[in-house]
């Protein structure tokens, strides 16, 4: 199936916010993302589609040249089949253009599927916050990937 990755619109406001509740604990609202569209420069979103079903979603929070890539999801259903890895590529090809040099991100130590995707693309762990997480309370990796 064809998967198609563009900027995240208006349009995609419900299904986004409907992702990230099947994602995470604690998600980001609908109107959380339709406040980081009113504000291009510093918030960057992506969403990738298969036929008319959006299955994937990831930001970036950029200041100056560095960028926080920030809630990373994809479908159940959809995982394991390169999407995050070809919806991120493109995410920071983007960032890339817009000047950013260095990424980074937080992940929780335990989630191992995420931080095997981010250190395929480059990512490296430069520490740890203890306790960053709630629910369920866990540390946090924090990664970097540096130009
Ligand atoms: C983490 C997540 C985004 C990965 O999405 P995905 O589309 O399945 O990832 P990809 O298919 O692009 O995988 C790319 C690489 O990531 C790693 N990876 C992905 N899923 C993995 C798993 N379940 N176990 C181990 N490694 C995994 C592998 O290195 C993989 O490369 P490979 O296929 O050559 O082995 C997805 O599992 C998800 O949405 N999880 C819930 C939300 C979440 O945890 N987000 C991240 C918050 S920091």
């Amino acid at each position: 199936m064809e998967i198609e990755i563009r900027p995240m619109a208006e349009m995609d406001l419900e299904a986004s916010a409907g992702l990230e509740a099947m994602c995470f604990s604690t998600p980001w609202s609908l109107q959380a993302f339709r406040e980081s569209l009113d504000k291009p420069d510093i918030y960057l979103f992506h969403v990738a589609y298969m036929e008319n079903e959006l299955v994937a979603q990831a930001g970036l929070i950029m200041s100056f040249d560095e960028a926080d890539v920030v809630n990373v999801a994809v479908k159940p259903e959809y995982r394991k089949q390169g999407i995050a890895y070809d919806l991120l590529t493109e995410l920071m090809q983007t960032g890339n253009a817009r000047g950013i040099k260095d990424y980074t991100l937080e992940v929780r130590a335990g989630n191992r599927a995420a931080a095997a995707l981010y250190e395929k693309l480059g990512f490296k762990t430069e520490g740890i916050r203890k306790n960053f997480y709630r629910e369920p309370v866990e540390d946090a990796l924090i990664m970097w990937k540096r130009s």
